[in-house]
């Protein structure tokens, strides 16, 4: 699939199976989450836009280049996107950050939406939309309805493992959305997690259960 890019970066690969293992304990799993999140920043904003401008070094007048095009923003969709938020913030200082808060209903596995704070300027940023899981598609396809409904026009998606059933969800209902993702698993279980995944990524993530 065209807009799919699957980050097999030897770093990338390594923390993934550290995030996987049931005896990584929750200190070692949010710094892992928050790293991989760095590591796949690095390749998604790959393809910024640069100009050129001119400074002064100590030696001589130059001609360099700085970012330029438009800002930047990040959104986590609420508990387990929290976890990525620092990872890229190293990487973006400057980017604004809003949040979406979804939890799968446990009996129908749909969405439930409780929480939306986005910049007021969503309309002029280039969005990043974060969540480590991407399993029926229910939360994400959701959560990027809703930032576009509020005017958002630019938008990719970054998870750290996702099913192929998700992927194809977003890309149908979103087709103008890049996904950025660290592994495609083999497939959903009856509760719709993903396997082999890492289990509940929220959970591990704080502690809870
Ligand atoms: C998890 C995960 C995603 C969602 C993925 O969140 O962080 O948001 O499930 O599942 P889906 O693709 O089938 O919608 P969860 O609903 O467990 O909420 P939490 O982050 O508050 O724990
Ligand atoms: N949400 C999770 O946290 N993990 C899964 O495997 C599926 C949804």
């Amino acid at each position: 699939m065209k807009n799919v890019f699957v980050m097999d970066h030897p770093l990338i690969q390594h923390k993934l199976t550290l995030i996987r293992d049931k005896h990584t304990g929750s200190k070692e799993f949010r710094e892992a989450v928050k790293e991989l999140a760095m590591l796949m920043g690095y390749e998604a904003t790959r393809n910024l836009p640069l100009e050129e401008i001119e400074i002064e070094t100590p030696l001589c007048k130059t001609k360099t280049k700085v970012l330029a095009g438009r800002k930047l923003g990040i959104v986590p969709i609420l508990r387990a996107g929290l976890g990525m938020v620092d990872g890229m913030l190293n990487l973006i200082p400057a980017a604004k950050v809003g949040h979406i808060g979804l939890y799968r209903d446990p009996e129908t596995l749909e969405p439930v939406e409780y929480y939306c704070k986005l910049p007021a300027d969503v309309h002029e940023r280039d969005l990043i939309v974060l969540d480590p899981m991407l399993a029926t598609g229910g939360s994400a396809k959701a959560a990027i309805q809703f930032i576009k409904d509020k005017g958002a026009t630019s938008i990719k998606f970054m998870c750290l493992i996702a099913s192929p059933e998700g992927i194809k969800v977003i890309s149908e209902a979103h087709p103008d959305v890049e996904i950025y993702v660290a592994a495609i698993d083999e497939r959903l279980n009856d509760h719709a997690y993903i396997v082999p995944g890492l289990g509940d990524a929220g959970d591990r993530l704080f502690g809870t259960k």
